[in-house]
């Protein structure tokens, strides 16, 4: 069937589907739920049964994958070709968690050879930090490490991180400076001790006027109060562009690199990740990297009909693009899973938000939405309302998990019913006779019921997809994070998009650099449009003149 074809079967299962009730749909299907859930490795449920989805609906979204040649574009994207097309490189981040026995090529180099050496100096670093044997350079052992980077040079480790904290034992404490604001560094080394601080500058071109401005500013603090010679015990730095590094000053046998088919928001599972073996050791990196391995031989082998990446990102297409719908909210429940929504966003909105397929023509069609979220319960508390009530329909993404990684006293049972309870009522909402029964039974007169009926209406048939594990350690966490992944270079396939490149980013960066350059005065005011010139003079007339 050619993609066209596909695509107006699709849209008729979408015109099909468009009045039917998850409450009907629930109810014909008595096996709805065993036919729209999978099990992966026994630690992983994903139930897409709550989507306004039906069997039949799902074999159309197949079919579409296979017109788009899903299976060809995974295959590629193993086998090292240049799927980001515009900057003709390929995107081997799996690479980064293989075992030595895997095998991936990156242009005839072995790439899981380059990756584990690259590993191996990394480990030993770790191991010497923890034992002591590399410490400041006053003699102080190390106590705390500050993650200098922006992006996808720290929005996975911080998510990481943050996520792993009930885990393992913390080694050292982990700080993340990204924000340019001068305040976001002042705030994390006014709680460090420069003599047991390790600062991890993290960029993979080095040229991020962020990052860059930060590790400056950090070398400043450092060398302010221990001299120039102690920047080479307590710098280190991981880039691509290992020339930029020593220009620097950070040394080689400190400096840690990737090759350039490492996409920064995919390079959490390499040395960008160095921060995770710093705080939480070697063991709990090595079984994150696990994890992502065998999800990503998962999403390799899987027949296309149980494989998890593509079931999310066709989901995700009928959402966005048959349904109509603009937005997905990512809720987990869990606290320390709250900077997992950063960490996709990026990964999702960078990797997705294009309007041009790879051959350049306009794709014709909504690419991917935009993707929000905070934990639950908090966000029960904030904008469920509208997710319940609003003239919006937004599906919701709910993560779990069963098992508590903290000594629990009911507390994580009160977590997983609202999770799942969300779920249940996104669906299937309240008939009226039964939010009249219960206003009845409260003993409120008919004419207030009636007022008050509209207000306190649950329409359901709001879809939302649950995943639920078993816990959240570190492999469960490296497989739902490599599931991401692969669901977004899924999606570029359906889409027909380059998920691998981001110029976007670039046109804000350039004129950047050019007000900075005004501000500071080296450069005369340029004449802008009137808003930005407007602003532009209100900004010198309130902050004075020069950088400060
Ligand atoms: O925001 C654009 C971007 O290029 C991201 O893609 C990247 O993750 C981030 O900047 C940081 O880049 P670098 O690692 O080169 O400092």
């Amino acid at each position: 069937m050619t993609a066209a074809a596909a695509w107006q079967q699709l849209e008729a299962e979408g015109r099909r589907l468009e009045r039917r009730h998850l409450r009907e749909l629930f109810a014909t299907e008595p096996d709805r739920f065993d036919r729209l859930h999978r099990v992966f490795a026994d630690r992983l449920l994903v139930d897409v049964s709550k989507q306004r989805i039906d069997a039949q609906a799902l074999a159309a979204l197949w079919a579409f994958a296979r017109a788009r040649d899903v299976g060809g574009a995974i295959a590629r994207l193993f086998a090292g070709a240049h799927v980001n097309v515009t900057e003709d490189r390929p995107a081997l981040h799996m690479a980064l968690r293989a075992r030595p026995e895997d095998r991936f090529l990156a242009d005839g180099e072995d790439a899981t050879a380059a990756v584990w050496a690259v590993r191996r100096r990394m480990e030993a670093f770790v191991d010497a930090v923890h034992a002591g044997e590399v410490r400041g350079a006053t003699g102080e052992r190390l106590t705390d490490v500050v993650h200098i980077g922006i992006g996808g040079s720290e929005l996975g480790p911080r998510a990481v991180c943050r996520a792993l904290a009930p885990w393992g034992e913390l080694r050292l404490r982990p700080h993340f400076v990204a924000n340019v604001d001068p305040q976001a560094l002042a705030l994390v080394l006014r709680a460090c001790d420069p003599a047991r601080t390790l600062v991890v500058v993290v960029s993979k071109t080095f040229t991020t006027q962020e990052t860059m401005a930060n590790a400056r500013a950090a070398r400043r603090w450092l060398v302010e109060r221990l001299g120039e010679a102690a920047v080479a015990h307590h710098f280190v730095a991981v880039s691509s562009a290992l020339e930029r590094v020593r220009a620097f000053g950070i040394p080689e046998d400190r400096s840690f690199g990737f090759r350039a088919w490492v996409g920064g928001r995919f390079s959490l599972w390499g040395p960008v990740g160095l921060v995770i073996a710093l705080a939480y050791g070697n063991r709990a990196f090595a079984e994150l990297l696990e994890g992502a391995r065998a999800m990503d031989q998962h999403v390799r082998t899987a027949p296309l009909e149980d494989n998890l990446a593509v079931l999310l990102a066709l989901v995700e297409l009928w959402n966005r693009d048959v349904l109509g719908l603009p937005t997905r909210v990512v809720v987990p429940y869990d606290s320390t899973l709250a900077d997992l929504v950063f960490h996709l966003q990026q990964l999702e909105m960078e990797s997705n938000g294009k309007s041009v397929t790879v051959a350049g023509e306009p794709v014709g069609r909504p690419t991917v939405p935009v993707v929000w979220g905070s934990p639950g319960t908090d966000g029960q508390h904030a904008y469920f309302q509208m997710l319940h009530q609003g003239t919006d329909v937004v599906p919701v993404e709910i993560l779990v998990a069963a098992q508590s990684r903290v000594a629990d006293d009911g507390r994580h049972r009160m977590l997983v019913a609202n999770a799942l309870a969300q779920a249940e009522a996104l669906a299937f909402g309240r008939e009226d006779a039964e939010a009249i029964k219960e206003m009845e039974r409260a003993g409120l007169a008919p004419e207030v019921i009636a007022r008050l009926l509209p207000h306190r209406r649950f329409a359901g048939n709001r879809p939302s997809t649950v995943l639920l594990v078993r816990r959240f350690d570190p492999w469960t966490l490296g497989a739902l994070l490599a599931l991401y992944e692969h669901k977004v270079a899924v999606l570029g396939a359906l889409w027909g998009i380059n998920s691998f490149d981001q110029f976007g980013v670039e046109l804000g960066k350039q004129l950047a650099g050019r007000l900075l350059e005004e501000l500071a005065g080296r450069l005369q005011p340029e004449r802008h449009d009137s808003s930005t010139n407007g602003l532009m003079a209100m900004v010198r007339r309130w902050g004075g003149d020069g950088e400060g």
